[in-house]
């Protein structure tokens, strides 16, 4: 089924927080219902089942979940297992986690247990963006009734004894690459990790560990109440499921959705957002997966499905589904610019190529953006592009190159025109630099 999805098939159903978000609340939407049968079946079941459901990791890479889950060691030795929610949730446009935290927390802390359980982990941790103040409240206040109701802890009615501590970051985009997590987590500088070693062989203290984003967490109950095949037939081959989507930008009414995975974008935007403001007509370009991933022009955008697999084909991607709509008011190349000016101060500085190229793009494009520049400096600009793409130690400096390729890639001659007008004395009309932003 490849669509509008039905009421019927909604996992998070209080995802605009219209009832209530604590136990009986949460209860009542089906929550903690058979989690104890689940457990019953054993860590393999779970695994084998959330591998059927053809889950693909929703923080970005698209890795398969269940198989993530099974390369964590199958017995424990002298080092514990823990698994590790990444509730950092920084990417610009992205805004999707923050309602499970707020409005739906106990179907998080529910896929904690039972994640925790199939890979053996009696431990977990959830790591909160700094900025989610009031969402950490709430958290852990669930966290505090899922207590007090013995469904976690020690001798809980599960019988699996687990804890659950929320973490609060301080507030840093890199810090939700799992492995800079890890580190801020054990309280050190949050910098990426080289790997190998990955996560699941020495992750948290030198411990197995798998690193998973909130909502690939928190649909797991509803998968296993459901059925994998359930959850298989929603979406294509290969990119199942249901699908929650940030809509921002352009539109007549941004909004959060949880959708079939592989619906149309047009119809995304159509039936849910009133549509592109001024018409479809008036569309420029879309950011389809979050402030990282390559823009698609309007001709693409009106075929593009809202999945991994299409939106690759189109040479962008998924990313987090944050669906950013750009109409043609926008100035292309100072959006951009924007976006280079975040990656640079988000850098972490480790490697060479990103704590350098990432500035230097950003100047380039600033200065591209009012056409200051020569024309032989786009092609260098590619060239450095190329040069972070790949060569780093985490994907942040792929993150930084993959929205100016984009840009370039489909709207090359924009720039050229406004260089152009720039060096026959008309300046492009711009406002304040983008630093002072
Ligand atoms: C710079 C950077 C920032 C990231 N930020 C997040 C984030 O905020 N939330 C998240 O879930 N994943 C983020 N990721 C991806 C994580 O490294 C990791 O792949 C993800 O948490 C795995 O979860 P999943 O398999 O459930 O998708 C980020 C990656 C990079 C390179
Ligand atoms: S790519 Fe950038 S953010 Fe990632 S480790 Fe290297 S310097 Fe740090």
């Amino acid at each position: 089924m490849v669509g509008i999805l039905e009421d019927k098939d909604r996992i998070f159903t209080n995802l605009y927080g219209l009832h209530d978000w604590g136990l009986e609340g949460a209860k009542a939407r089906g929550c903690w219902n058979a989690t104890r049968e689940m457990l019953q079946q054993g860590p393999e079941w779970i695994v084998d089942n959330i591998k059927a459901s053809g889950l693909r990791g929703r923080g970005g890479a698209g890795f398969s979940t269940g198989l993530k889950w099974s390369f964590m060691p199958k017995e424990v030795g002298a080092r514990p297992h823990y698994l590790v929610v990444n509730a950092d949730e920084s990417e610009p446009g992205t805004c999707k986690d923050r309602e499970i935290l707020r409005h739906d927390p106990h179907l998080l802390i529910e896929g904690c247990l039972i994640a925790s359980f199939a890979m053996r982990a009696h431990a977990c941790y959830i790591y909160l963006r700094g900025e989610y103040v009031r969402e950490r409240e709430v958290l852990e206040e669930a966290v505090k009734q899922a207590y007090e109701a013995k469904l976690i802890g020690k001798n809980n009615i599960h019988g699996w004894d687990f804890d659950l501590y929320v973490h609060h970051g301080a507030g840093a985009y890199i810090c939700g690459e799992e492995t800079a997590l890890l580190e801020s987590l054990e309280g050190k500088k949050g910098q990426p990790r080289l790997k190998p070693p990955f996560p699941a062989g020495a992750g948290l203290y030198g411990c197995p560990t798998t690193v998973n984003n909130v909502e690939s967490i928190a649909v797991a109950g509803t998968i296993l109440r459901r059925g994998a095949d359930w959850f298989a037939g929603i979406g294509r081959a290969n990119n199942t499921g249901t699908k929650l989507m940030c809509i921002s930008g352009h539109v007549n009414k941004p909004c959060n959705v949880e959708e079939a995975m592989s619906i149309p974008l047009r119809q995304l935007l159509e039936e849910h957002c009133g549509g592109v403001r001024g018409g479809w007509g008036n569309l420029k370009a879309i950011i389809p997966g979050g402030s990282s991933v390559p823009m698609i022009p309007a001709e693409q955008c009106e075929t593009a499905l809202m999945d991994f697999d299409s939106l690759r084909e189109l040479r962008s991607g998924l990313g987090t589904a944050a669906v950013i709509v750009m109409d043609k008011s926008t100035d292309l190349v100072r959006a951009i610019a924007r976006l280079s000016y975040f990656y640079k101060h988000e850098s972490c500085g480790q490697c060479t190529p990103c704590r350098e190229g990432t500035g230097w793009m950003w100047r380039v494009m600033d200065r591209m953006a009012r056409g200051d520049a020569e024309m032989k400096e786009i092609d260098i600009l590619l060239d450095v592009a190329s040069q972070v793409e790949g060569h780093t130690i985490c994907a942040l400096g792929d993150a930084a190159a993959w929205p100016i390729q984009g840009l370039f890639r489909h709207f090359r001659p924009e720039i050229e025109a406004r260089i152009a007008s720039y060096r026959s004395g008309r300046p492009h009309v711009q406002g304040h630099s983008i630093a002072a932003e």
